[in-house]
């Protein structure tokens, strides 16, 4: 007997999304199911609003500057949290308005609710109004992306205590913002808020912020946090928060001794865990990998019939890597004979200077083997003096022998949008030489990335080979 839909996606999130709107493309019958965001944590509390709010600190800071150009600006500019959360909601609604619109273009069908899997075959959704609706489908995609981590002493409940999706959606300005945190959305959003006018205190368990990071670029990071006058406390524990006169107070346990930091609001961003409980997946016997979906080169499941994409399915969390897997599950269900096989997953961070890195950084590559490094300062670059923006450095690593790019860390402004150059190159394999001879356009920023390319070959000719 034929099932309902040859596909049912859980989740419209950057997994599931375009999986969707790629099954219909690919003529097969498919519904997508969503409980809360068209869109996904991405489009409505996660990527594009706080590259909303990231951006409008720093246009405010610009205009701050602006006289270093002979911009000269009389009175003093501020943000009108009114008026930026407006806009920032406009650009989500429009985006979340989208998803829908491409998914119908493409014949694929949508239904609101919240889904179970009861079946290796079979869903059962339950409506906003609660009723209750079994659909079966030959093949399933869990597209159910991740939630953020609770602490103990800091119950998201409790109006201080912000998760991301809070913080993003503040209608004033803190005058005292503590993040607890010191990885992607701490310090995007320090930096955010600092710049838009509150003062920030950063608290990191670990020995360094962003740890894990190129220690280059961490530094670069942390001079611009002093810079906004962001304090940041490494090693320290939050134990919880109470109540005063004018606020809170967070309490820290720091170098061995209990702190009080007086704030209005305290931002808990420690990491974001899988939504896989509540689908039913213990019940069918699904193999997991700790809180992970357990899947294959293929995205597949323990359950043939059953895929895994996105946040749910392992790290990194990244929208973009969710957004291929989804696009790879699509294809493997219209029969294409395709698998995940992806060499790299670039990452940024929207901090200032912006991290992006695409393949090994340096420290990975030489515990690989004997590497060369390109290393240039934006500095160098003639495009950065016109922007204002020198702060920062490209850095290609090659294979000694081969001179195979194995690795590109872009620390500077724009290094979001310069390391998609750097991720083909890797996809493809290609040598220093091939980005050093392909004729970048003058004056951008693109010329540092061949510039450091032709770095490591020895062959730079706008600043001096070591
Ligand atoms: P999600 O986007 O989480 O979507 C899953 C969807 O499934 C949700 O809409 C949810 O409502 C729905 N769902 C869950 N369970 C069910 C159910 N049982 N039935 C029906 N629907 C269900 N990544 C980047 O790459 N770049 C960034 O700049 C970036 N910035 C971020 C900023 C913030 C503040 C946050 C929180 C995250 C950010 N991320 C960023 C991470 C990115 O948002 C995630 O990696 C991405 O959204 C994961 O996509 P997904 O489709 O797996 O899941
Ligand atoms: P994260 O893993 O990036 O950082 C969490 C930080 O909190 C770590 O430094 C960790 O050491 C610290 N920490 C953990 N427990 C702590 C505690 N009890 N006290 C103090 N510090 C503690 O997680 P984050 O920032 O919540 O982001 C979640 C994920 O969302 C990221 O890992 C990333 O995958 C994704 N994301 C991506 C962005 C991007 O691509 N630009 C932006 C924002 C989020």
């Amino acid at each position: 007997m034929a099932r309902d839909y040859q596909a049912i996606v859980i989740g419209a999130g950057p997994g599931g999304y375009p999986c969707g709107i790629r099954l219909g493309q690919l003529g097969i019958k498919t519904l997508v199911v969503e409980r809360q965001y068209w869109g996904g944590v991405c489009l409505n509390v996660g990527c594009i609003p706080s590259k909303a709010l990231i951006t409008a600190g720093k246009r405010l800071e610009e205009i701050a500057h602006a006289d270093a150009m002979g911009i000269i600006v009389t009175g003093e500019a501020h943000a009108d949290m009114t008026k930026l959360q407006a806009w920032k909601n406009g650009i989500t609604a429009k985006l979340s308005g989208g998803v829908k619109t491409l998914l119908k273009g493409n014949k694929t069908e949508m239904m609101d609710g919240s889904a179970l899997i009861v079946g290796p075959n079979e869903v059962e959704i339950t409506a906003p109004d609660g009723t209750k609706k079994r659909l079966t489908a030959d093949n399933i995609v869990i597209a159910t992306g991740s939630t953020p981590i609770e602490i103990p002493g800091f119950a998201y409940k409790d109006e201080p205590v912000l998760d991301s999706t809070k913080a993003l959606d503040l209608k004033f300005i803190p005058k005292h913002l503590v993040c607890i945190g010191g990885g992607y959305i701490g310090l995007e959003l320090a930096m955010a808020y600092a710049k838009l006018g509150s003062k920030v205190t950063v608290v990191e368990m670990l020995d360094s912020v962003l740890f894990g990071f190129d220690p280059d670029c961490v530094k670069a990071v942390q001079r611009n946090l002093k810079k906004a006058g962001v304090d940041v406390m490494v090693k320290a524990k939050a134990k919880g928060w109470a109540k005063t006169a004018d606020g809170i107070v967070v309490n820290v346990e720091h170098d061995g001794a209990d702190k009080a930091i007086a704030a209005d609001v305290v931002l808990v961003a420690v990491g974001r865990r899988p939504n896989s409980k509540g689908l039913g997946l213990e019940a069918l016997g699904v193999q997991m990998n700790g809180a992970f979906v357990k899947v294959d080169k293929q995205l597949r499941t323990s359950v043939p019939s059953i895929f895994a994409i996105g946040d749910v399915a392992g790290q990194p969390m990244l929208a973009h890597k969710a957004t291929h897997e989804g696009e790879v599950v699509a294809e493997v269900i219209a029969g294409h004979k395709v698998s995940y096989d992806a060499k790299t997953v670039p990452a940024v961070v929207f901090t200032d200077p912006e991290i992006a890195i695409a393949g090994l950084d340096e420290a990975q590559a030489r515990a690989r083997g004997p590497i060369k490094v390109g290393k240039v300062p934006y500095g160098a670059v003639g495009r950065a003096l016109t922007t204002n923006e020198t702060d920062g450095f490209f850095k290609v690593v090659i294979d000694e022998k081969t001179k195979v790019v194995l690795g590109v860390t872009i620390c500077g402004s724009h290094a979001s949008d310069l390391i998609s150059e750097c991720a083909l190159a890797i996809e493809m394999g290609a040598e220093a030489l091939d980005i050093g001879l392909t004729i970048h356009p003058h004056p951008t920023l693109g010329e540092g990335v061949m510039e450091a390319a032709k770095a490591a070959l020895g062959e730079a000719v706008h600043i001096l080979n070591r």
